[in-house]
């Protein structure tokens, strides 16, 4: 059976070591350089929404890692015209040796990942964005190796990068408390998988609907786009959001060693100010950079589990 990554529970037994790995990859240029895991083969990325980070992150890191990327826009192919996702799987599953999504709806990319006989990655769906946690734990582990004084603290929408966020934390056994507004909580399909998982790794998850309570105490501070790709006609949505905002004075009640994180692209002024993601302890422009080498990782991980014995070598796993 294929393994693909639809969330980031997909890949929740040996997510520690990836992370390790892409860190590796970072630091060891003179290693990552020689190191070609792809050598020969060719990686398709379908998008059917704009996209700056994920598509050169992917083009980039599938380039170092010597295989292909080939990049197709929605507007280009024949998904969603003339052809079903299940037949577009079917053929580009001849051509490629993976495939990454970026769409609309979860169903879609599961609905590609069923039909598909090569790995898909989930390159963010309205529910999950997995790529993003990856990226995101590999920042908090360069910061905190092992997570021993890492508390996240969410403050905005209940969206699909705060769904990864949360699984990302029950798998790692990090604290972890999202403040949303009433009405815009995470779903609760994911809630409940995320509470079941930190049952083992001890991780204590909580909802709040007040952001000074989710902040007070917390190392890292995250937010996103109190409106997503897809929901634009949902303009109304922003009066749910105010008092929202990550600003200076509600970092006041964070630890003081706090990093602020966002997934960008971010809407100043809306749901983070300009004196914070300019801030010194503002990580933002790590974690877009990070998007590449924890991706070379997952993609390692997924299309050539042979490397597995080098990583184990190299990280003395
Ligand atoms: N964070 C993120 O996925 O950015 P893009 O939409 O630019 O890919
Ligand atoms: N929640 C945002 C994330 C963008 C990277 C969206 O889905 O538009």
């Amino acid at each position: 059976m294929v393994d693909h990554l639809l969330s980031i529970d997909d890949v929740a037994d040996d997510f520690a070591v990836i992370l390790r790995w892409a860190i590796a990859l970072k630091q060891d240029t003179e290693f990552s350089e020689d190191f070609k895991p792809l050598d020969g083969m060719s990686i398709g990325s379908i998008y059917e929404k704009p996209s700056t980070r994920t598509r050169v992150s992917f083009e980039t890191g599938i380039h170092k890692l010597g295989g292909q990327p080939l990049t197709l826009l929605k507007g280009d192919i024949q998904l969603g015209k003339s052809e079903t996702i299940a037949d577009t799987a079917q053929v580009l599953s001849r051509y490629l040796d993976a495939l990454t999504y970026r769409c609309f709806a979860h169903s879609d990319v599961e609905e590609l990942a069923e039909h598909s006989e090569v790995p898909v990655i989930n390159a963010l769906s309205d529910k999950h964005h997995p790529c993003q946690a990856a990226a995101d734990f590999m920042t908090m582990m360069e910061k905190d190796p092992e997570f021993k004084k890492t508390r996240v603290a969410w403050v905005g929408d209940g969206n699909n990068v705060l769904h990864d966020l949360m699984l990302g934390c029950s798998i790692l056994g990090v604290d972890c408390t999202w403040a949303v507004p009433e009405g815009f909580e995470p779903d609760e399909d994911v809630v409940a998988k995320a509470m079941e998982i930190a049952e083992a790794s001890g991780a204590e998850l909580r909802q709040t609907h007040d952001p000074e309570d989710a902040v007070s105490g917390a190392t890292i501070i995250y937010t996103d786009v109190f409106v997503s790709m897809g929901e634009e006609d949902q303009v109304d949505k922003m009066t749910a959001f105010d008092g929202f905002q990550v600003n200076m004075e509600l970092l006041e009640s964070a630890d003081d060693n706090w990093s602020f994180m966002h997934c960008l692209p971010a809407h100043r002024g809306d749901e983070v100010s300009d004196e914070v993601m300019d801030h010194k302890q503002s990580i933002v422009f790590e974690q877009a950079e990070n998007r590449m080498w924890a991706q070379m990782s997952l993609l390692t991980y997924l299309c050539d589990m042979g490397a597995w014995e080098t990583w184990a070598e190299f990280l003395e796993i």
